[in-house]
């Protein structure tokens, strides 16, 4: 089989684990990634990582992860291993309650905590190549892999102001997340299919900005969308509100990097 094939089957088995996980959960949706909404082309050049445009930013990411940076003299590497296996299974359970913080991290804070605490290093923008490559290759760890999101706990709160948001109506148009993204899912508007509007594809490739872009970027789009004024990449509000997709989102593949159009 080659590899492109076996992804698409271990797509497909995970799809049908997640209808099961969500039946057992008790959950009253089934939603279906973003993917299942793609035309053939954008799903074929997903399911290979040589057509896949993404992959030159998981380079990016692989190179960053060895290299030396900072004045604690360290790489990634060094404490996490030389190629980043040790981190497979990790990126599914972001955003996560952190005690030191008191509030939710996303895996780009994550990195910004290892670079600045333990390197002595720069905070890497959000939307910096280096950023986007660094969160590619670390949930790249974790493909295929089904989300598993807690709001249990110390999330919870964090959870209801996400769930909040995406509720609430807002901008000229006056519409919430939850207008497109759950009442519409499916219709067309304009030359687009809606989808559930999930996270388990990102960072990814999108073919309009001809560029990976985190989850972050695609919030500030729809907001923009609607004319309402976009928040900044990661803002208490946008990690809220990914806490509140990606729980959403659980059972669901991570299928980072994704490619969308
Ligand atoms: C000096 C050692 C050190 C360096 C260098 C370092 N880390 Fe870490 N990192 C840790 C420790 C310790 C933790 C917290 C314990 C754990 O989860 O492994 C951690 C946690 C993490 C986590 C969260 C793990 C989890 O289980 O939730 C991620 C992701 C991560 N590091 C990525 C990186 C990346 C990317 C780099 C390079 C930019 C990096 N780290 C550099 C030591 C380091
Ligand atoms: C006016 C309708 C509209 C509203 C309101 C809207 N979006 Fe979107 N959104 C779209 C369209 C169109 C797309 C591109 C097609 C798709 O993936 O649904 C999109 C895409 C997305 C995606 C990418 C999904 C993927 O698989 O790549 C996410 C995530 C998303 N939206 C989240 C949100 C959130 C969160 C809000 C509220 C802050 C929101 N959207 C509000 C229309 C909307």
């Amino acid at each position: 089989m080659t590899h492109a094939k076996y992804l698409k089957r271990a797509a497909g088995f995970l799809g049908l684990t997640a209808l099961l996980v969500a039946c057992a959960s008790g959950k009253d949706e089934m939603l279906l990634s973003g993917y299942d909404y793609a035309i053939a082309e954008t799903q074929a050049m997903q399911d290979d990582d040589i057509d896949n445009p993404a992959f030159i930013f998981y380079d990016i990411g692989e190179d960053q992860w060895s290299k030396v940076d900072g004045d604690a003299g360290k790489s990634c590497a060094e404490c996490h291993g030389a190629d980043g296996s040790s981190l497979k299974g990790v990126s599914i359970s972001y955003p996560k309650y952190n005690e030191e913080d008191g509030k939710l991290r996303a895996i780009q804070d994550e990195i910004n905590n290892c670079r600045t605490k333990r390197m002595k290093a720069k905070a890497w923008k959000w939307e910096s190549d280096n950023m986007l490559g660094m969160a590619i290759f670390v949930k790249k760890q974790s493909r295929g892999m089904p989300l598993n999101v807690s709001i249990a706990g110390k999330a919870a709160p964090f959870y209801e102001k996400g769930k909040a948001f995406y509720n609430e109506r807002r901008g000229g148009l006056d519409l919430a997340c939850k207008h497109c993204h759950t009442d519409y899912a499916g219709m067309h508007i304009r030359a687009n299919v809606l989808t559930s509007g999930l996270p388990n594809g990102f960072p990814t490739y999108r073919l309009k900005w001809q560029k990976p872009g985190s989850l972050h970027r695609r919030f500030r789009g729809c907001n923009t969308n609607v004319r309402s004024e976009p928040y900044k990449q990661g803002s208490d509000e946008y990690t809220n509100l990914e806490l509140y997709l990606s729980h959403r989102a659980n059972g669901l593949p991570n299928e980072t990097p994704s490619v969308r159009n």
